[in-house]
């Protein structure tokens, strides 16, 4: 019996204290640190009891206090504290010890780390961590980036106390230095795109039915027993469900409609442009949230014409929820169709070789976008790693195919009763842009070369080309 701990955790507010538990109960002897000692003893008067747990004051006896090749969880506030940190445990750690970051560092960071401790011999591990409080004690879905050496000591702990569906962990060893942090970028950009395509279900429940939030909360709990079934619309309904204690009104009706876009729903849209990737949905759910922000402009525009809202009646209004169900599925599939590309992109533009399957079974529990659902997409990169987009594959084509009426039908509901609908409308356009046979940018590439001579090609012959549009407009030879 050795009386070192096997893994230590450094920052311990909510989400360090709850994995260093986690772990503990998991029966794991934890060594502690945070930058204040209060934190460090306030878990183990309020906790102690859970496992066993060696609280530190100091990094030198933090270091000292973990076996052989250390492993340490930094869980402190993202960005330059990461860096303070690596400072300053990293000359007091010995080749082959793992430096683990579970916060939500952007993966370039993560690149730059993980090169600069290499050269010192250590290992640097970018993290994602999905899950928020609850999960990280009670199971959360984690994806670890760095080396295979690193994994083959951590990835055992790591799936020890990771969600389990079906038995298996959601926790892989993604793949090298940021891949982890890259998937958990996109991980938390579909949350974004998600949340965005529930809202808007929401809104056209509302606005088009005339429903109250209570009733709405019903629709939800009806769909989230079937294929929409996830965390999302689970705790959608219980949010919609909840009446204002103060006031008798619905909680929704009196929380202020302006959403916050943190770190890495930005970031998201961001590497979707470096990368040319159209990850629409996503971005259209970081700008819903900007707009909602910009109260000024929203207070300007309050006076603008819009249609008169009439709430559908009849066959139209008894369709309405089930073609909303089902324009919100086609979405959604667009949505993690888009989101699985942009890891496919990243994944071949730095050589990570991430398997996709993978990445869809983590997602499958202990992480906020946790649904039945990642289960078929599993299955569909299981059956076709290579598989160009989800909406070919045969299920979700089926799915989104049947669905495509509906989806029509409410967008242009939502058009004509004036509800922004940004999530779905851009879903709609990105199937539909994918599926035509011909696109207008032949005539953007035929602006561009009238005028900046920026050439073309064309359909009918190999080469590049260029008109002279001020004398003759007649294609030149190949260049
Ligand atoms: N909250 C969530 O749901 C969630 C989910 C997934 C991932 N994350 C990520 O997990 C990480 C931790 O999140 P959190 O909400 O638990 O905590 P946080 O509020 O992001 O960070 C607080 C912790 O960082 C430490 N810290 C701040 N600056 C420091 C510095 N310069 N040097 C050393 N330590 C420093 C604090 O130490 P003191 O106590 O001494 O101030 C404290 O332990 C973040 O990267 C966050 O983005 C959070």
């Amino acid at each position: 019996m050795t009386n070192k701990a096997s893994i230590g955790v450094t920052g311990l507010a909510v989400m360090g204290r709850n994995l260093a538990r986690n772990l503990a109960r998991h029966g794991h002897t934890v060594a502690l640190h945070n930058r204040s000692t209060e934190r460090t003893r306030d878990l183990v008067e309020r906790f102690g009891s859970e496992g066993t747990f060696l609280p530190t004051s100091s990094a030198r006896e933090f270091v000292d206090a973990l076996e052989r090749p250390r492993q340490i969880v930094i869980m402190v506030k993202a960005g330059e504290p990461t860096d303070a940190v690596i400072e300053e445990f990293a000359p007091l750690l010995e080749p082959g010890d793992v430096l683990v970051d579970a916060g939500n560092a952007h993966f370039a960071d993560t690149r730059r780390r993980e090169a600069a401790l290499r050269e010192r011999g250590l290992h640097f591990v970018g993290t994602g961590v999905s899950g928020g409080e609850e999960g990280a004690l009670h199971g959360p879905s984690i994806m670890p980036g760095g080396s295979k050496e690193s994994y083959a000591s951590l990835g055992p702990l790591f799936e020890d106390i990771a969600a389990k569906v079906d038995g298996t962990p959601c926790c892989t060893h993604v793949g090298p230095d940021g891949a982890g942090h890259f998937v958990k970028m996109v991980h938390n950009g579909i949350e974004y795109s998600d949340m965005q395509l529930i809202a808007e279900s929401f809104d056209l429940l509302r606005g088009a039915l005339g429903y109250e939030p209570a009733q709405i909360a019903d629709v939800f709990r009806t769909w989230n027993t079937g294929r929409l079934d996830s965390y999302l619309i689970e705790i959608t309904a219980e949010v919609l469900a909840h009446t204002d204690a103060e006031t008798g009104r619905p909680f929704v009706d009196v929380v202020a409609d302006q959403a916050e876009q943190k770190g890495t729903g930005r970031w998201t849209v961001q590497i979707g442009l470096d990368l040319g990737i159209p990850i629409t949905g996503i971005a259209e759910a970081t700008f819903a949230r900007s707009l909602s922000g910009h109260t000024g402009l929203r207070a300007a525009a309050e006076g603008l014409a819009g249609p008169r809202r009439a709430p559908l009646s009849g066959a139209a209004a008894e369709r309405f929820a089930d073609d909303v169900e089902r324009a919100l599925y086609a979405s959604k599939v667009v949505a993690y169709a888009q989101g699985f590309n942009q890891i496919q992109a990243g994944s071949a533009e730095y050589g990570w070789n991430v398997d996709l399957g993978a990445v869809a079974s983590i997602w499958r529990g202990g992480c906020i976008i946790r649904a039945k659902f990642l289960d078929d997409i599993r299955a569909a990169y299981e059956a076709e790693p290579a598989l160009p987009t989800l909406l070919t594959s045969g299920d979700f084509r089926k799915a989104v195919e049947d669905a495509q009426d509906s989806w029509r039908s409410v967008i242009s509901t939502a058009v004509r009763l004036g509800i922004p609908t940004p999530g779905f409308s851009t879903a709609l356009a990105y199937y539909d842009g994918l599926r035509a046979e011909r696109l207008p940018a032949a005539l953007v590439q035929g602006q561009r070369d009238y005028f900046g001579a920026h050439t073309y090609r064309r359909v009918d012959r190999a080469g590049t080309f260029h008109t002279e549009w001020a004398t003759e407009g007649r294609p030149e030879h190949p260049a």
